[in-house]
């Protein structure tokens, strides 16, 4: 009864997708416990591109359910829009995924509230994806958010409503100077919404624990990363909800003490996107990073802004290892090193003149670490082409095992380009 959880281990964008498109060959069920349409997860398969926001990437694989968990926020427009383009795409959906009925729905009020609040901090923005996520969350919290189940009763959707736009549209009125959202609009529209989703809504819990009890192989496929959770991510410059493992018992109901296996991503470098506010202690500004970003292809999914990239950080690397008690370590995008004659690793940082290999808790410490980097040589070759772990050229594999010696987590799983063949696994996994 394998439960294996795919977590990113930086700001996302590690590459989950590819990932889980992989070992979702040999899942019963792929799971997605939280985020929103905040998440961008691309998959090739032969000529075409698959961009994912809210559906998991197990729907490319026909023998495959796949689960949206109670702890997604669920944009009622967004998700429809996906189910098409995948329909459009010659995939049928139906009888292969789920929603679950104690999903949140993000609602349009959401969107404007995030754009009003990032708009209004002008450069201390945090560069959110402007999908509503922080003001569905906290709305979630507030008791005030909308769960699919009482969506599907329009009188209680109503009621709640009411409730609800009390609050929010006195803030989007007297706060923001804004017309205030339409009751009666606001409940049509989310009814006829609801109506084209209801088909894929279920009792997600029951889902799980039936799976379970079945012995079916469950994928979880995490969105964002560790480092944008709540908790123990870069707070304030994080994401609304929990991104580490620590999400998926709270997300989609599987108890702790099922999960077999956590397998933490990261790219072969680190990037970051939106948060130019926000600490990221490897961020080169210089030629390498332009290099990595052409070679990387280093553009946000969702949003589609440059991202901010700079060399592996290794202490952020290990403290997520260690935060998610991760068993071993699947590398993205190695190939994108191939032509450096020198690869530099961030080993320890140092902070007010002293060195230290502790990821801070306290964001203004973390704007001020400077990276101490290890250089290590590059391999200059063009690995796109290997499909075999041991046939990789010296140096790489040493990067691979320095990297695996450093966090303490192996390195199972390589990649050397975007297509299913391209991902490499060490021998015994
Ligand atoms: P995947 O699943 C990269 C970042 C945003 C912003 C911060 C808060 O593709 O790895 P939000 O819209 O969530 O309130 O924004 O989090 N962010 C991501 N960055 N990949 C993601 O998802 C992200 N989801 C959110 O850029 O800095
Ligand atoms: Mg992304």
């Amino acid at each position: 009864m394998p439960v294996t959880c795919v977590i990113g281990m930086h700001w996302g964008d590690e590459g989950k997708g590819g990932i889980v498109d992989t070992l979702a060959d040999n899942a019963d069920l792929v799971v997605r416990c939280q985020g929103g349409a905040n998440a961008g997860h691309t998959v090739h398969v032969g000529s075409a591109t698959y961009k994912f926001h809210l559906l998991p990437c197990g729907v490319l694989r026909e023998n495959v359910q796949n689960l949206i968990g109670h702890g997604v926020v669920v944009d009622l427009e967004k998700i429809l829009e996906e189910i098409e383009t995948l329909r459009s795409h010659g995939i049928d959906p139906d009888g292969r995924l789920f929603i679950s009925n104690r999903c949140q729905a993000l609602m349009p009020y959401h969107k404007k509230l995030d754009g009003l609040s990032e708009k209004l901090l002008d450069k201390g923005a945090l560069g959110t994806s402007r999908r509503g996520i922080g003001p569905c969350y906290a709305d979630k919290v507030a008791y005030r958010g909308i769960r699919l189940a009482d969506a599907c009763d329009k009188d209680f959707l109503r009621k709640t409503l009411k409730k609800n736009l009390l609050v929010t549209n006195a803030l989007l009125q007297h706060a923001y100077g804004e017309k205030p959202f339409d009751l009666d609009e606001l409940v049509e529209s989310t009814s006829a919404l609801v109506a084209k989703i209801k088909p894929f809504i279920t009792d997600g819990l029951a889902m799980i624990h039936k799976a379970l009890k079945a012995d079916k192989r469950i994928l979880v496929e995490g969105a964002q990363g560790t480092l944008l959770d709540v908790d123990y991510g870069t707070y304030p410059f994080v994401s609304a909800s929990n991104a580490s493992v620590h999400g998926v018992s709270s997300g989609c109901g599987i108890p702790e003490r099922k999960i077999t296996t956590i397998i933490g991503v990261t790219k072969a470098y680190s990037t970051r996107v939106g948060a130019e506010a926000g600490p990221f202690p490897t961020e080169d500004k210089g030629p390498d990073a332009e290099l990595i970003r052409k070679r990387g292809k280093e553009y946000g999914t969702t949003t589609g802004r440059p991202r901010q990239c700079g060399w592996l950080d290794l202490v952020a690397t290990r403290y997520s290892a260690q935060v998610n008690d991760v068993d071993y370590l699947a590398v993205s995008l190695l190939d994108v090193l191939d032509v450096f004659d020198t690869i530099k690793v961030c080993e320890a940082y140092e902070l007010d003149g002293k060195r230290t290999e502790a990821f801070p808790a306290s964001c203004a410490e973390l704007m001020r670490v400077k990276p101490i980097y290890r250089v290590m040589p590059g391999w200059k070759a063009d690995i796109t082409g290997y499909r075999k772990w041991d046939d990789l050229p010296v140096k790489a594999l040493n990067y691979l095992e320095y990297i695996g010696k450093f966090t303490g987590a192996p390195v199972k799983i390589v990649r050397l380009g975007p297509e299913r063949e391209q991902t490499v696994r060490r021998r015994e996994t």
